[in-house]
């Protein structure tokens, strides 16, 4: 028997980030990634969606497919384009965005920040350094007291792993740095920032009469298996990859406890900094050295990431145990070209989410419109809406229709499984 239910106030919506979507000459750590050539495909962040010129549109094909809850960043280049300058124009932008959702009966979830600096923070040696968190945390104080009145919810930092692990282990991403201790650093620092920040959020909306607030981090979270089970050595890395991309950090940005390799920079108590388990989960990783890599002969998407729906309940589970709450999926997605099997996957995770134990509140798919996928560039599509980037005509996809009617149903029925999801197949890579 095919379908499922969803959970009673389970609500459905999309996310995205400012650098994907906005577009704009903006003077930020991704537009010199560019710069310097290191985009794969050649595209620059500054076309992306012109989201920033048409978000009206986009809100309303949003309320054409009946969506709930949208995640949104704002882009701190845009804000503070110089230290201490504040553009107040684009804060009054960033408000008449929420004030239309909330008009349009969209819950919004704002995200401060998302992978990229305004290049004056970048090159003062961004989150590398605790000297700057000042500076981080004036952008984010005065970006809650222009917009807080106007949302509830809150994601201070997306996915710090990912951006120390990118920029500073890997080198691929700004800044390009290779080096254990640089990334280590990075996380710490971040941690820092996401805890001063969520009592910042909290304080700065209480001053304002408002009781009802949530902030968490995004936080990417994904399985770690050994590539043969019975390999100690497999089972060990596994292990120690887990616990520093993502164990130690889940549990000092959830609780202020700093396990190695996390260290404690300023003077925060342990305490509870997270108010929903908040997990982005794309895919699993399959260990026998220090790189993460891949399972063969498993289903895979068109950037070459299994397709492992089971593991979006065994990491919201993994961190709702160390921090229980309300589970919000703040992000899940996958890259299909074609949108041949994105109702499938949607299908699959929803599924596994809504027949797990857990508490889940709300599911943010990533994302709404394709849009600019950091190195890939626009070569990587993830949307349920088509974009062509040349004249920017947006088209609701298939999976953006399956979307729909699962929201509007509350369900997925039998009939509407086989119209959407029956003859969808993975790719078995
Ligand atoms: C990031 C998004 C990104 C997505 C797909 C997440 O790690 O938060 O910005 O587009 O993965 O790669």
């Amino acid at each position: 028997m095919n379908g499922f239910r969803l959970k009673e106030n389970m609500l459905i919506g999309s996310a995205s980030a400012a650098t994907q979507v906005d577009g704009g000459e903006i003077f930020h750590s991704w537009q010199d990634w560019y710069e310097k050539g290191k985009i794969t495909d050649g595209t620059s962040p500054a076309r992306a969606n012109d989201h920033y010129n048409r978000w009206r549109e986009d809100y309303a094909i949003m309320k054409e497919l009946g969506l709930q809850i949208c995640r949104f960043g704002v882009e701190w280049a845009r804000i503070e384009p110089e230290e201490e300058t504040f553009d107040e124009a684009a804060l009054a932008h960033y408000r008449e965005q929420l004030e239309t959702l909330r008009t349009l009966g969209i819950k919004p979830l704002l995200t401060l920040h998302h992978f990229t600096n305004p290049m004056w923070f970048e090159n003062k040696g961004g989150f590398e350094k605790e000297e700057n968190i000042p500076a981080f945390m004036n952008f984010a104080q005065k970006t809650v007291e222009a917009l807080g009145d106007l949302v509830e919810e809150y994601i201070t930092i997306n996915e710090p792993n990912v951006y120390a692990l990118n920029g500073y282990f890997f080198g691929e991403w700004p800044p390009g740095e290779k080096s254990f201790s640089k990334m280590v650093k990075v996380m710490s620092v971040m941690t820092t920032c996401h805890i001063l920040c969520y009592e910042m959020i909290h304080r700065v909306r209480r001053e304002h009469g408002f009781d009802n607030t949530m902030v968490g981090f995004a936080n990417h979270m994904r399985v770690f298996t050994p590539r043969n089970a019975s390999n100690p050595v497999h089972v060990a890395l596994a292990r120690l990859s887990e616990k520093i991309f993502q164990k130690s950090i889940t549990i000092a940005c959830c609780t202020g406890k700093c396990p190695w390799p996390i260290k404690k920079i300023g003077t925060y108590k342990k305490g509870k900094y997270s108010d929903f388990v908040s997990v982005n989960y794309y895919t699993r990783s399959c260990i026998s050295g220090l790189n993460s890599a891949f399972f063969d002969h498993v289903p895979k998407n068109d950037l070459g990431w299994e397709i492992y729906p089971e593991g979006i309940v065994q990491c919201a589970r993994e961190m709702y145990k160390i921090m229980p709450g309300p589970v919000y999926i703040t992000e899940n997605g996958t890259c299909d070209n074609t949108d041949s099997f994105r109702c499938r996957y949607l299908y699959d995770h929803l599924k596994a989410l809504c027949e797990s134990e857990l508490p889940v509140a709300r599911y943010y798919h990533w994302c709404f419109t394709d849009n600019f996928e950091w190195l890939e560039g626009e070569s990587a599509r993830f949307g349920i809406v088509h974009i062509d980037y040349a004249t920017q005509k947006r088209t609701i996809k298939k999976s953006g229709r399956f979307l729909a009617q699962v929201i509007k149903d509350s369900t997925v029925t039998e009939e509407c499984y086989d119209i959407y999801v029956k003859n969808e197949k993975y790719n078995v890579l």
